[in-house]
C-alpha cells in the first residue's frame, strides 16, 4: 500500500480591485446576474458570468423552484446557456459572486460539487483548462487555474 498524494494549488487576492480589470469587469457581470437571481426559499443569491474566448460574456444566476430538486444553480445555468448558445466556443474564464441574506458574504464561496462537475465537462470536451474565480460579496476572491484543482480525481468520458 502505497499513499497517494493530491496538491492543489489556488490564488487568493486581498480584494476585487486586486483583480486584472478583464477579470473585475467580469465579477462585475456576475454580481449583476447575482442581484437578478430567483432565490425566494433559500434567500441566497449566486451570479456567474462566463468569457468566452469569441469575446462574449454570458451571465446566469440561481433559478430556484417550489419543487426544491428543480432548480439550478448559477454556474449551470450560465455553462449550459453558453453550451447551448456558442456550442464552438472555449470558455476561457469564469467568476462567481454568492451572497447570503442571512450574513453578510464576505468570503469565498466556491461552486457547489454538482457545479464542478458540469464545469470539468467543458474543460474536458474543449481540451483546455477553465480559469474560476469566485468570491462573496466583498473580501478575498479565489482563483483557481483550472476545475482539476476544486475537482482532483474527475469522472470523464474516458471512463465510459
Ligand atoms: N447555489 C448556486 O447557485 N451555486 C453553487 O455553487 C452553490 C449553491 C444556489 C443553489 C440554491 O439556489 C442556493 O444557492 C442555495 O443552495
Amino acid at each position: 500500500m502505497k499513499e497517494i498524494k493530491i496538491e492543489s494549488k489556488l490564488y487568493e487576492y486581498e480584494s476585487l480591485n486586486e483583480l486584472p480589470d478583464e477579470v473585475k469587469s467580469l465579477m462585475m457581470d456576475a454580481f449583476e446576474a447575482r442581484d437578478k437571481a430567483y432565490a425566494p426559499y433559500s434567500n441566497f443569491f449566486v451570479g456567474a458570468a462566463i468569457l468566452l474566448d469569441n469575446g462574449e460574456i454570458i451571465t446566469g444566476n440561481n433559478q430556484e423552484n417550489a419543487a426544491f430538486p428543480s432548480g439550478l444553480c448559477a454556474e449551470r445555468t450560465a455553462i449550459y446557456y453558453a453550451g447551448s448558445k456558442y456550442p464552438n466556443a472555449k470558455i476561457l474564464k469564469l467568476a462567481i459572486s454568492a451572497a447570503s441574506q442571512n450574513q453578510k458574504t464576505t468570503s469565498p464561496i466556491p461552486p457547489c460539487g454538482a457545479c464542478r462537475q458540469a464545469i470539468a465537462e467543458y474543460e474536458v470536451k474543449q481540451k483546455t483548462p477553465i480559469e474560476i474565480y469566485f468570491m462573496g460579496v466583498q473580501g478575498k476572491v479565489l482563483k483557481s487555474n483550472s476545475i482539476a484543482t476544486l475537482l482532483p480525481f474527475i469522472f470523464d468520458k474516458s471512463s465510459l
